[in-house]
């Protein structure tokens, strides 16, 4: 009687597992966000076919614009809407605090993994004690030229912005004289979005004129030193830079130095392997260096960029998509990005990697230029950056093209700046 009752429990038992394992083990269809500049598309797709492959589940790619700004809109409206519909996101490392009501604590899905990430980055995607995205590579601005050319006119990769300029220009002369009329000196961002702050924010680091708001929350961008840095920037327009550029986000400015039409390039690590791969006219001559400084030894600057990923809080599958985002961040994913799309891990241990740092020269060499960048004042200013940033961008491009001068436009930009501040950030 006993073993009969005994059986029947084992019995229910394994019913009820395997009952349980059906729920678990039926397949999903996660959607994730995860970006469509350089190698992005690319690269999720065959990642996340891996991971597809692996658990049985599918996985579709959500379309993203270029620009982060537009993706920002757009997260926006899909989390007004409380939308399932997409389940993981790539967050900018200036996000967590503008998005942070919508994502998932994965605290309880990480294994403790984040402690092998940069802490800085953990840092910056905690907010309220909830760890709300996973670190997945990190960016800083960087100058990219052509080696051959500057060894063609006998020239030496600048160090200053000066020099950039007289570099620039010589290189341009010479190629417009041999032919090639659309050459142009220096190719950056300077469209209305987010990628124009980071550019500023670099010149503004090497004229020494602080970071638009400092750490304790203080706007410091009305002073001299940024007047002369937007002067600068400004004078470049129509010189050495194309007037197009006002309209350029990093994929135009690598079009252009990709195709071997510009002689120097503001850009994040990406355009690297993108600029060695097989097919590229440029494959074999590009040179890496920091940006320039205003001065000899002088600061130059890096913006701190970069990317996590993150689960919505209005996905119907928090679980599968948090093994995802885990999967996508791990050491074997992060270094097979670096290797074929120059993508810097943010995984501490990948930056000793033979292999990594085959593929990725410069990453040793500017270690210490990644380790030092300057973040955007995202975590002082909270829900407020992204109208510090607009306000910050668009005085800047109003420099840029001639519609204000530099003293007017950082006069008015104190006053935004100070009325979205009001009492406190
Ligand atoms: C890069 C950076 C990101 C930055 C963006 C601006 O993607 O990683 O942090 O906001 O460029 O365009």
């Amino acid at each position: 009687m006993k073993t009969t009752l005994h059986r029947l429990r084992t019995r229910a038992l394994v019913c009820l597992g395997l009952l349980a394992l059906g729920t678990s083990l039926q397949a999903a269809t996660l959607t994730i966000a995860c970006g469509s500049n350089g190698q992005d598309y690319a690269s999720c797709k065959r990642h996340t076919a891996d991971w597809a492959q692996k658990t049985g589940h599918t996985v579709k790619l959500y379309t993203t614009p270029s620009s982060s700004t537009d993706l920002l809109g757009e997260y926006r409206k899909l989390f007004d809407a409380s939308s399932p519909e997409v389940d993981v996101v790539m967050v900018d490392v200036v996000w967590p605090g503008l998005i942070k009501d919508h994502l998932v604590d994965l605290k309880k899905f990480s294994k403790n993994a984040e402690y092998h990430h940069f802490q800085a980055i953990v840092r910056n995607n905690t907010q309220d004690g909830k760890l709300l995205a996973m670190p997945w590579f990190t960016d800083a601005g960087l100058l990219f030229y052509r080696k051959d050319l500057v060894a063609k006119y006998s020239l030496r990769p600048p160090k200053t912005w000066d020099e950039l300029a007289q570099v620039a220009q010589k290189i341009q002369t010479g190629e417009r004289a041999a032919g090639v009329t659309q050459f142009q000196g220096f190719v950056f961002q300077a469209k209305a979005y987010e990628g124009l702050t980071c550019d500023a924010m670099e010149w503004l680091t090497a004229f020494d004129a602080g970071s638009i708001v400092d750490a304790k929350g203080e706007v410091t961008i009305n002073n001299p030193n940024t007047v002369k840095a937007l002067k600068t920037a400004a004078s470049w327009i129509g010189t050495i830079a194309p007037r197009q550029v006002l309209d350029f986000g990093e994929e135009d400015a690598r079009a252009v130095f990709q195709s071997g039409h510009a002689a120097f390039m503001r850009n994040w690590p990406y355009a690297w392997s993108m600029g060695n791969s097989a097919d590229s006219p440029i494959k074999g001559k590009i040179g890496i260096s920091p940006l320039p400084s205003s001065i000899p030894g002088g600061p130059r600057g890096a913006t701190l960029g970069g990317w996590q990923l993150a689960v919505s809080k209005h996905s119907k599958n928090i679980n599968l998509a948090a093994d995802l985002v885990m999967y996508l961040t791990s050491a074997p994913v992060q270094k097979e990005r670096s290797i074929h799309g120059s993508y810097n891990p943010s995984l501490r241990a990948l930056y000793s990697d033979p292999e990594v740092l085959a593929a990725n020269p410069f990453l040793d060499e500017l270690y210490k230029v990644f380790r030092a960048a300057s973040p955007r004042p995202s975590t002082v200013t909270g829900a407020r950056y992204s109208e510090v940033s607009e306000s910050f961008w668009n005085a800047t491009r109003e420099v840029l093209s001639g519609k204000t001068s530099a003293e007017d436009s950082v006069h008015r930009l104190d006053a935004q700046l100070k009325r979205i501040k009001r009492n406190a950030w």
